[in-house]
């Protein structure tokens, strides 16, 4: 069984302080809450912050990215290590937002991936179609390819151990939600490609999530898919209590 996941991408908002208040709310909001991992993804400026904040709760802190380098004259990159310092458990690779406005590509993202996964981060790999590709038809080849070229020459224990994140492009800020039957198809296609290319117990461990204009009132149809394991949650995320509700509907009782 596996256990949902709820991730909030902050992307560019919030300050330090603005970050820390919120973590402490969240932190008492869903502090008996054991049947959902909770993870934030604050900006890398506030990861400190909010793992102090976060310290002994079952919240984990996320980065939004990360180099694959261990250190060296990139100017503006920040390692794995260094994140994973500061008090990230999980990073997030390869956001659509990361591949259309910063030249991000499968190639790229393996070479995160495989550097995450040597620092001991959990990678929160991001997959998704833009609309001309859904449109023309090319949504489970673009999938695909992803998947091969992003976790290329990983051993099945470690795709086990990571997160795959569905995003379509088109429902990313949009308020297009993917109907969950959408989503629900793509993921079952990500789970038999695991199951061809990495292994039955691969498969069955690694949390497939879909994120992508995840609301409220829509995650329960999401999560009620069968390969749906739990979001990677927008616009939602800025508010505590709608993030809370996201939470809360993703436990196993309810849906
Ligand atoms: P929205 O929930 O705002 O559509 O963003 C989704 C996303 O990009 C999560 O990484």
């Amino acid at each position: 069984m596996r256990k949902p996941l709820i991730a909030g991408n902050w992307k560019m908002f919030k300050t330090v302080q603005e970050a820390t208040f919120y973590t402490k709310e969240l932190r008492s909001l869903v502090k008996d809450i054991h049947d959902v991992l909770v993870v934030i993804a604050p900006p890398f400026t506030a990861i400190h912050a909010c793992s102090e904040a976060a310290r002994n709760s079952n919240i984990a802190v996320s980065a939004q990215n990360m180099f694959w380098e261990k250190q060296g004259a990139f100017t503006g990159e920040i390692s794995a290590a260094m994140v994973k310092e500061a008090g990230a458990e999980y990073v997030i690779i390869g956001h659509s937002e990361r591949r259309t406005l910063f030249g991000e590509t499968d190639v790229t993202v393996n070479r995160k991936v495989l550097a995450a996964i040597a620092a001991s981060l959990t990678p929160i790999v991001c997959i998704g179609e833009t609309l001309e590709q859904r449109d023309r038809n090319e949504t489970l080849d673009v999938i695909d390819r992803q998947i091969k070229g992003g976790l290329d020459s990983l051993t099945g224990d470690q795709v086990a151990a990571l997160v795959i994140a569905y995003e379509p492009v088109w429902a990313i800020g949009t308020g297009r939600n993917a109907t969950p039957a959408q989503a629900g198809e793509v993921h079952a296609h990500i789970r038999s490609r695991l199951r061809q290319w990495f292994g039955a117990p691969a498969a069955e461990t690694c949390l497939v999530i879909y994120g992508g204009s995840v609301k409220p009132d829509n995650i329960q149809d999401h999560i009620a898919q069968p390969d749906v394991d739990g979001a990677l949650v927008g616009g939602a995320r800025l508010d505590v209590r709608a993030f809370q509700d996201i939470v809360v509907k993703s436990r196993p009782a309810t849906v």
